[in-house]
């Protein structure tokens, strides 16, 4: 809600339920008192600047609540700054959903509030890898997850998110498909083509993400006994084990329309841990029970960086991405919309 002013009250009232956060996500009346003139700083800058604050859901509650225009998946983010008409897009999330907004709308100024970034997928394979894997598997089709460089992308033919990674690997009209970097998601990729009983020769890179690798299957066999009914909900960034355990496994935004749909007892998201608080300032009354699991690039965007980046960007948070390698890379987001919609 950027369009409000905020008061240490509201902004209490708005973030007091959040509990999985760790410390960086804490809300008493106090640190409410700090954040607000923020808040209501950057909601102004916006309106000068014509700027909008597009989110990830794993970002700080006070981002995700207060001073985000939209917040979303990253198949959600991309489509929003495609469609934007804001001159300027703030980007608080990680570096290669910022580098997938100027490929798919070059004309706007595109910046990173923070500047420590990366993921730990996309910093998992370079562009040599992929020339390489070309010339070892020239027969199949370069599948990328968009947790990828845009430098990557340009070698890729299709570029895929977790919201759609099975159902576009179907579809496509080939029956090998090299997927990149994730190998938890290209082993859960083979897995439910067989339970859709689609046969196609998948490879996959050796990459993870350092947040969702750590989940390990007895978590939630501790979990279900201490909380019988418990609704465990996985993303497909996890390993198989986890995949095969959880009630449910989907995007970010899957997860969320999928708890605010269900009724369960409480829910247990195994995923970075700002998706929990996010649950819990939306929907104050249900349940949730788990641990912190921090993404820290996620991390990195704060309320202060969102504000200086506003008022003057410093190179190092500028995307820019040169004419060659968004000509080579936009081809393959432009297939994933095409056998997504
Ligand atoms: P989503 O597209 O599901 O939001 O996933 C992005 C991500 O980086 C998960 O770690
Ligand atoms: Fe990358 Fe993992 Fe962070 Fe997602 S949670 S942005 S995959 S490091």
């Amino acid at each position: 809600m950027s369009h409000i002013t905020w008061t240490t009250e509201t902004l209490y009232e708005e973030l007091k339920s959040v509990t999985l956060g760790g410390n960086i996500c804490l809300y008493t009346p106090e640190i409410c008192e700090t954040l607000v003139p923020k808040i209501n700083r950057i909601n102004t800058l916006k309106k000068e600047k014509n700027a909008i604050i597009l989110a990830h859901s794993y970002v700080v509650p006070e981002i995700v609540r207060c001073v985000a225009d939209y917040v979303g998946d990253s198949y959600g983010l991309s489509k929003q700054a495609k469609n934007t008409t804001a001159d300027t897009i703030i980007f608080s999330a990680v570096k290669f959903m910022a580098e997938t907004a100027k490929l798919l709308n070059p004309s706007k100024n595109v910046y990173i509030p923070g500047t420590f970034n990366g993921c730990s997928l996309a910093d998992s394979i370079t562009t040599h890898d992929i020339k390489q894997l070309k010339k070892k598997y020239p027969n199949y089709v370069f599948m990328c997850y968009i947790n990828t460089t845009a430098a990557v992308k340009a070698e890729c033919d299709v570029c895929v998110t977790s919201s759609n990674v099975y159902d576009i690997a179907e579809k496509i009209d080939s029956n090998y498909i090299y997927f990149l970097p994730d190998k938890l998601m290209g082993k859960n990729l083979i897995n439910e083509l067989k339970r859709r009983n689609c046969h196609k020769t998948i490879r996959y890179w050796d990459g993870s993400c350092y947040v969702h690798e750590e989940y390990n299957p007895e978590m939630i066999d501790y979990v279900r006994l201490k909380h019988p009914n418990i609704s465990v909900l996985a993303h497909p960034e996890c390993s198989p084990d986890i995949v095969d355990r959880a009630d449910y496994t989907g995007s970010t935004s899957q997860i969320i329309n999928h708890v605010k749909d269900t009724s369960h007892d409480s829910y247990f998201l195994l995923t970075e841990c700002g998706l929990t608080s996010r649950l819990q300032t939306e929907i104050p009354n249900k349940k949730f029970v788990g641990t912190c699991t921090m993404c820290k690039y996620m991390k990195a965007n704060s309320l202060d960086n969102i504000e200086a980046v506003l008022k003057s960007p410093t190179e190092a948070q500028n995307i820019s991405i040169d004419s060659e390698t968004r000509h080579k890379a936009i081809h393959c987001i432009e297939k994933m919309f095409e056998l997504a919609e």
